[in-house]
């Protein structure tokens, strides 16, 4: 049985590279997409969601539009440094012909996971906003998700927007917080597995077989414009796709686990403070008796990149 998912995403280059690897992969059912700010404002990260629906043929798979600011801090402004102003390093998709559905986004996670209890896994893509109003609304979703799957976060290595911050924690820190608090069974895919997969040109032009395999590799080339300004690599990161390769085969993957907090003030805003000491503390402090969090550490990079390669080249 395929595991039903949501993402809850901001496409976004590595958004869309995700989610197309989700929709070729039969191990995961896409039975929606929600939006969310972050590499672009919300209202084109609908439109983007859309469009890459109907690109990959599906346009029937629900989106629904979500939150258009974090909880408590104001949204800084889209990364169109990263992925382009239109999210999708400037490749132009056909306007979508399918309109959001009516719920927030939610309200439609909400719905979506009481109504199949213990079937529906998260997988956030994006800063964690809408999981955390979804959470508010209805707090039962906690114990009805199957799994929550977080691509976010800095365990043991430095963040993306300063030393401290990953993007799409330091969005929204809060919200964040929520989300890493909640006793419900959550994986992080942060920076430390993500950075380790590295896609590089040649790599990436050999997904080209393929009519998906070619638009990836179209889009991707202001991503790797990015990667070589701001990391000296002619080559990208694997974030968002590594998620998704994380419920295909977790076996991709090294884990370990302990309670995360994140920092919502100060020069550290954004950081995902990680207890991986599996220690008794002599006094009681923010993580005491917090649920661990499975945090990806170690990922077999070579056998993601061949799993990616073998999905995306067998798609349309
Ligand atoms: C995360 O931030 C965004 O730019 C990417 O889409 C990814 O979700 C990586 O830090
Ligand atoms: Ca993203």
């Amino acid at each position: 049985m395929p595991k039903k998912i949501i993402i809850d995403t901001d496409p976004g280059i590595d958004d869309a590279m995700a989610i197309l690897f989700a929709l070729c992969s039969p191990e995961v059912e896409v039975i929606g997409l929600t939006t969310i700010f972050g590499n672009v404002y919300t209202d084109l990260a609908t439109q983007n969601a859309l469009r890459l629906l109907e690109f990959a043929g599906r346009p029937q798979i629900p989106v629904a539009h979500g939150a258009a600011r974090p909880l408590q801090v104001a949204f800084d402004q889209p990364a169109a440094f990263v992925h382009g102003q239109n999210g999708l390093g400037e490749i132009v998709l056909p306007t979508p012909i399918a309109n959001a559905d009516p719920r927030a986004a939610a309200q439609f996670i909400v719905d979506m996971i009481m109504a199949n209890p213990g079937e529906i896994t998260l997988v956030p893509v994006g800063p964690l906003t809408n999981i955390a109003l979804a959470l508010a609304l209805e707090p039962r979703i906690a114990t009805h998700v199957a799994e929550v799957v977080v691509m976010g976060g800095a365990a043991a290595v430095n963040g993306n927007v300063n030393p401290a911050a990953e993007a799409n924690i330091w969005h929204d820190p809060h919200a964040a917080d929520r989300v890493f608090t909640t006793d419900w069974p959550i994986t992080m895919i942060g920076l430390d597995v993500t950075e380790k997969t590295i896609m590089q040109a040649d790599y990436l032009a050999g997904l080209r077989r393929s009519r998906t395999g070619a638009f990836i590799d179209d889009i991707a080339r202001f991503y790797l414009e990015f990667h070589q300004k701001a990391h000296d690599i002619y080559a990208a990161y694997t974030h968002d796709p590594s998620a998704i390769a994380y419920l295909v085969d977790p076996t991709l993957f090294t884990l370990q686990r302990g309670p995360i907090r994140v920092l919502c003030e100060g020069i550290g805003l954004g950081q995902t403070l990680w207890d991986r000491s599996g220690r008794q503390w002599g006094r009681p402090n923010a993580w005491s008796g917090r649920r661990p969090v499975k945090v990806g550490i170690d990922v077999d990079s070579t056998r993601l990149l061949a799993l990616y390669q073998q999905r995306i080249l067998a798609a349309d």
